[in-house]
């Protein structure tokens, strides 16, 4: 019987044991124990499961443009498979929208929301990129440095729409939208703020809202009202006078599903909701929905972490070769993620037990928080399990606490699997491109 967490053709059980893209998960960890000699961690990714994502996505979101949200995973032969299956990129920061160009995504398929900084803005000004403003002082510092630099002028920007009603997340620290959220223009502001970037040599594009992250179909109805907002002021902001606008950006945030019972959010039904929708809202007006998935489309493997001890004190545990730099999110969030074992994956589940990390700090727990046991398998020193569902997870990563050696990413991908290509052998963090934006 299928599993819940199994996806046909690319993580499977097969003659009992865990399969992914095909290879025995044991196989990829034994060919690489001589060179690490079961310390590191290792993150197997798929490049063919990513990509069915991506076409997923297009397939449900049919019409639209989905632009990836890359903050979710960005290894570079990930982020270039994206970009082939026709996804533009949402980017968090420059050197983002440095790899996704330089993985070939075109700039007007790119979006940046981001503004920490006048050289980041000056960046995707001079690349073609437009800019997801969080901000009426954005706007302010964006309008100087274009009367500074009138190569500027004529920049395609957004703007990123607050407002008092609550989001939806999978947990309150993901709903990002709401009184509390740091990012977004008031809503009854938004209007005079297009008009006024406008006025000041801006090509203002549409609107965008994010609600929040990893929610499910118990959210519906707040996507659905918060659009339909979206969608109404898009169309005031017409009649205004704001007559560049040609798209709305509905964010992402849908969620996956991390528990066999958990509830899943179908995007078709949603995306036809909100088209009708818009068309409503809009009547005539042709205009391009755009959506920023990023956990849906990431979501293409497995932490693979060693048990080094299984024992019991006060408490009993299983304690691990991973910690919590290498993938953050159960400890940060106590978020629930799957762990199977990767030889004999079915073994009846025993007696709760706390799933422990290797960092001194209590709450280094895999379960999810120090107090968090799950029933598991009677599990033997040495084994290997696997941790589902990891998007987020490199790119999450703490890359120096406690100076382990850092995480192995492995890339399936169909005909094989190979290390993953660095970050750096295409971007120099260290000084990137857009160091050098204002230099003349
Ligand atoms: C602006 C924006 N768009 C898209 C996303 C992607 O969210 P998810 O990975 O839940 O789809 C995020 C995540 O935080 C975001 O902040």
């Amino acid at each position: 019987m299928q599993q819940w967490w199994e996806v046909p053709g690319h993580l499977e059980v097969k003659g009992g044991d865990l399969h992914i893209e095909g290879y025995l998960a044991h196989k990829i960890v034994d060919d690489l124990y001589p060179l690490h000699m079961g310390e590191r961690v290792l993150f197997v990714y798929s490049t063919p499961w990513l990509r069915q994502n991506a076409r997923d996505a297009k397939r449900e979101l049919e019409g639209a443009d989905v632009f990836y949200a890359g903050k979710a995973l960005e290894l570079p032969e990930l982020v270039r498979a994206a970009g082939e299956e026709g996804l533009g990129f949402d980017a968090v920061s420059p050197v983002e929208v440095e790899l996704a160009l330089k993985m070939g995504i075109r700039p007007e398929n790119v979006l940046m929301t981001y503004e920490a900084s006048e050289l980041g803005m000056a960046y995707a000004a001079s690349k073609g990129v437009p800019i997801n403003m969080n901000s009426k002082g954005q706007l302010r510092d964006f309008y100087r440095l274009v009367a500074g630099h009138p190569e500027f002028r004529g920049a395609e920007v957004m703007l990123r729409r607050g407002s008092a009603q609550e989001g939806a997340g999978w947990i309150d620290d993901n709903t990002t939208i709401g009184a509390d959220c740091k990012f977004g223009i008031r809503e009854e502001d938004i209007v005079r703020e297009a008009l006024a970037a406008k006025n000041n040599g801006l090509d203002v594009a549409g609107f965008h809202h994010h609600i929040g992250s990893g929610y499910g179909p118990e959210s519906a109805d707040v996507f659905l009202r918060h659009a339909r907002r979206l969608a109404e002021l898009t169309a005031e902001a017409i009649d205004s006078g704001v007559d560049t606008i040609d798209r709305i950006d509905y964010g992402g945030g849908f969620g996956v599903r991390y528990r066999g019972e958990q509830a899943f959010l179908e995007l078709g039904d949603l995306h036809r909701r909100a088209m009708d929708m818009q068309r409503g809202v809009l009547h005539d007006r042709r205009m391009r929905a755009m959506y920023e998935p990023g956990r849906r489309i990431a979501n293409c493997g497995v932490m693979l972490m060693r048990v080094v001890r299984t024992g019991e004190e006060y408490i009993p545990f299983i304690r691990m070769n991973a910690g919590f730099p290498d993938f953050p999110r159960p400890a940060m969030y106590g978020a629930y993620q799957h762990i199977v074992p990767v030889i004999d994956t079915l073994r009846e589940p025993g007696r709760e037990v706390q799933i422990a990390g290797r960092i001194c700090e209590s709450g280094d727990v895999w379960t999810g928080g120090k107090h968090a046991k799950r029933p598991m398998p009677d599990v033997k020193k040495g084994e290997w399990l696997a941790l589902l569902n990891i998007s987020y997870g490199s790119a999450m990563r703490m890359r120096d606490y406690c100076q382990f050696p850092p995480p192995l990413d492995i890339i399936a991908d169909g005909s094989g699997w190979h290390t993953a290509e660095p970050v750096e052998r295409h971007v120099n963090r260290e000084h990137p491109e857009y160091f050098d934006a204002l230099r003349d």
